[in-house]
């Protein structure tokens, strides 16, 4: 306490006033007073603190939390650094990221590991490095997962890729569920990119008309169906907790909302590309439409809404994946896949979702950050003495999305032009504004 009065004394209090505070307890009329990392009073009658952020017509919520972020830090600095995309993220109302492994060299190794995390030290928001499931993401040899657990890893992907092989899956899962004793109880997560590589070799789009009618390769349904359908049989198995990334297809969600109804131990995910656009958007062959999974059919799309809805999917995670505009530039079949997605996914989600706003926030808040087991800091209630990672969001204002305006040196956002509703007005983290007005100050 003494310390945190120190650090109040140091850095000021913070009145957030005037917004209506939304967290997994409700929604209130309140002003909130932060200093030293905590949140400190929350008060319908007013709070006066050192400095004073504008909330009028706002909501104030706990920081958002995505699983899944590309950082391409060590080894594609000219696409995104941990710098610039934790940036980008708390530009969109992010406290905590998880970052990919498939870096170059990938995070398989303690060594890397270490990178990004000191990397991340005074980044705008927590940078969680996932690891990967295997060495070099090859699919063959488990990643010394006790090591990396010790050293904070909570999960663990090969995502870029799917792990193909069955039983290097079904040893990954068995081990990973011995290391809870690392972790204070909380459960290592192993998440899945499902994606057989048989069946979606040669294909750049999702396998369909628009592949027929443009003359592109295309990835069937089934590519991502039967990686979900074998390791829900593999949680099954071994009684793992599995994640499934990205999911993108209508077969995916009703396997994983059966699977949860069955009572296994699943969780999922989708992107916000898989909620708003189709593969009918691949027709000018623009590579700003590739993306891994393919964007699918308006019933898919219909299909993920709903599990967003009822609960078979049970976070929203960007999958933002910077590529440079030399990159991306290339002919549709040979591109890099991959889409920008930290500065518009809750706008989207605001826009293009039919749900109440406290929905919006379960799915991009205290949901995921229970799924990655940081919700000791993150997706916390708003009140004293909780961790101070908030962001505060007008639901109502328009704007319009510019590639060019983001904190990424990547460009590649396909919703370029396109008028959004709902926008991060302040970021805190560790009741440090680190945007205000929509302005980073890191
Ligand atoms: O579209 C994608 N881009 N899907 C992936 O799985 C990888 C990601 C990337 O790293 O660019």
């Amino acid at each position: 306490m003494t310390a945190r009065l120190d650090a109040v004394a140091a850095h000021g209090s913070v009145a957030i006033r005037g917004g209506t505070v939304v967290d997994s307890a409700g929604s209130r009329r309140a002003d909130v007073l932060v200093g030293g990392g905590r949140v400190i009073a929350v008060d319908p009658a007013g709070v006066e603190g050192d400095r004073t952020l504008d909330a009028s017509g706002c909501v104030v919520a706990p920081g958002l939390v995505d699983l899944h972020v590309h950082l391409r830090q060590p080894g594609r600095e000219d696409a995104e650094t941990v710098e610039t995309g934790a940036r980008g993220a708390a530009l969109g109302g992010f406290t905590a990221i998880v970052a990919m492994p498939n870096t170059d060299p990938p995070i398989d190794r303690a060594a890397v590991v270490r990178e990004v995390q000191d990397l991340s030290a005074g980044a705008c928001c927590d940078v969680f490095p996932s690891a990967a499931i295997t060495v070099g993401r090859q699919g063959v040899d488990l990643v010394p997962m006790a090591e990396l657990v010790r050293l904070g890893v909570r999960i663990f992907t090969d995502d870029g890729a799917g792990v193909q092989d069955a039983l290097v899956m079904r040893r990954a899962l068995e081990y990973a569920s011995g290391l809870d004793h690392l972790t204070g109880g909380r459960r290592v997560v192993l998440a899945q990119h499902c994606e057989v590589a048989e069946l979606s070799a040669g294909g750049s789009m999702h396998e369909g008309e628009w592949s027929s009618r443009l003359g592109l390769g295309g990835q069937p349904s089934e590519a991502e169906e039967l990686m979900v359908m074998r390791d829900i049989a593999l949680a099954r198995l071994t009684g793992s907790r599995v994640h499934f990334q990205h999911l993108s297809t209508a077969g995916s969600v009703a396997m994983v909302r059966a699977a949860k109804e069955a009572g296994l131990p699943v969780t999922a995910e989708a992107a916000p590309h898989h909620f708003t656009l189709t593969d009918a958007c691949c027709a000018g062959y623009d590579t700003v439409f590739k993306v891994h999974p393919p964007l699918r059919t308006g019933a898919d799309v219909d299909a993920v809404r709903v599990g967003l809805a009822d609960g078979a999917i049970d976070a929203i995670a960007t999958d933002h994946a910077p590529h440079t505009s030399a990159d991306k530039e290339r002919p549709f079949d040979a591109a890099p896949p991959g889409m920008l997605g930290l500065e518009t996914a809750l706008a989207l989600a605001l826009t293009e979702l039919e749900l109440p706003v406290e929905r919006v926030l379960a799915l991009m808040s205290w949901r995921p950050a229970a799924v990655a087991g940081i919700d000791d800091r993150h997706g916390r209630p708003v009140a004293p003495g909780e961790p101070a990672n908030l962001c505060v969001v007008d639901p109502q204002a328009a704007w319009t999305v510019s590639g060019a305006a983001m904190a990424s040196p990547s460009r590649n956002t396909p919703y370029e032009g396109r008028e959004l509703r709902g926008r991060v007005r302040h970021t805190l983290l560790d009741s440090e504004p680190v945007v205000i007005d929509g302005e980073p100050q890191r």
